[in-house]
């Protein structure tokens, strides 16, 4: 489905080819996340102060925020080479051990989706990390030896989407650890004027304050509705965005008010309509809608958590009055977990 695509926080093939254009490369440049950016500008200036690499940083949240954006500007600010890849690309520690050896010293490592390394790879990491050495096994049994070999110093940038999934050992490790959250529209405004300049499109305020609130807090979403409300001005206007063609393309789309698509609301529609409100829980849920429960997880859930449209209770997830305001559908009271007798309670 093509709405899908669309809201997707993930990066298709046409954001990559044009997203690096409009991604920032200095932190100045880089709008929103107030609190990450003045963490990460201390620690920065900290670490040029004291001529060392930067420790290692740990950015989680959901997808489409600007973890890789931000993890590529704090290379750019400390002058240092990065290095891009992702937990389900390292398959074996000899895979690892290949990357950490052939590091730059004082180069950047970036691994996206960080929770998915596997445990075995992961141990490579902890001296890696904290050491900057690695051990390896050499042969098999009795006679196994293992030897130790000394790593150039390195920053790492992990990035998640699950921060619950990383081991702990993992997790202690990184000394500066940043959670990105969903952007105020305000800030996305800023962004689409910002990519607006650069694609040097035709769009007043008001036009950039429609797309904004309609894109699920996430820039790789505003800058991707930015692009088909575009397209939509030119064959059906002039070209130029105002708030009325925002609006009609954006309706076409099938965007609505609050910035949710068909899957978020067939996913509400379905607790409500047949689970009764809920709770239901995520297989089931993914099931009905047809998504990956990862899916759910990492992409429909903290946005409709965020709305305050879903909560999610010890039995799964239930829809809340405001769910069933904003489809239109009447309210009939919402689930209540089993209340203990006081006297059970008090047991
Ligand atoms: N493009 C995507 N994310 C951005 C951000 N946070 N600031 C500026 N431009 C962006």
């Amino acid at each position: 489905m093509q709405d899908e695509r669309l809201l997707s926080p993930h990066l298709t093939g046409e954001d990559d080819s044009n997203e690096s254009s409009l991604r920032p490369l200095r932190l100045q440049d880089y709008i929103g996340q107030g609190k990450v950016k003045e963490n990460i500008a201390i620690s920065i200036e900290a670490a040029r102060e004291r001529a060392e690499s930067l420790d290692h940083v740990l950015l989680s949240g959901p997808p489409g925020l600007g973890k890789t954006t931000l993890a590529t500007i704090i290379a750019g600010e400390t002058g240092r080479p990065i290095r891009k890849t992702s937990g389900p690309a390292i398959e074996r520690p000899g895979d690892l051990a290949a990357i950490l050896t052939n590091l730059e010293p004082g180069e950047v490592l970036f691994i996206d989706e960080i929770h998915r390394l596997n445990r075995s790879v992961e141990e490579i990491m902890y001296p890696a990390m904290e050491d900057f050495v690695i051990d390896i096994i050499i042969g098999k049994g009795p006679g196994a030896r293992t030897l130790r070999i000394d790593l150039p110093p390195f920053t790492l940038i992990g990035a998640t989407t699950r921060p619950g999934l990383l081991s702990s050992p993992l997790r202690d490790r990184f000394g500066i650890n940043c959670r990105l959250d969903f952007y105020e529209v305000e800030d996305l405004e800023r962004i689409i004027l910002r990519a607006s300049r650069i694609l040097k499109l035709d769009i007043n305020n008001d036009g950039a304050y429609e797309i904004a609130r309609r894109s699920r807090g996430t820039p790789r979403v505003a800058n991707r509705l930015l692009k088909r409300v575009r397209d939509f001005a030119l064959v059906k206007g002039e070209g130029n965005i105002d708030r009325d063609m925002a609006r009609r393309a954006l309706d076409m789309l099938e965007i609505d008010e609050q910035g949710l698509d068909n899957v978020d609301r067939m996913i509400l529609e379905a607790i409500i309509n047949k689970f009764n409100g809920g709770p239901v829980g995520l297989e089931t849920l993914s099931a009905c809608v047809s998504e990956e429960s990862d899916t759910v997880t990492d992409v429909y859930e903290p946005f409709l958590l965020k709305l305050g449209f879903i909560q999610k209770t010890p039995r799964g997830r239930i829809a809340t009055e405001l769910a069933y305001r904003h489809l239109g559908i009447k309210f009939k009271g919402s689930f209540q977990e089993p209340q203990l007798f006081e006297d059970e309670s008090n047991d």
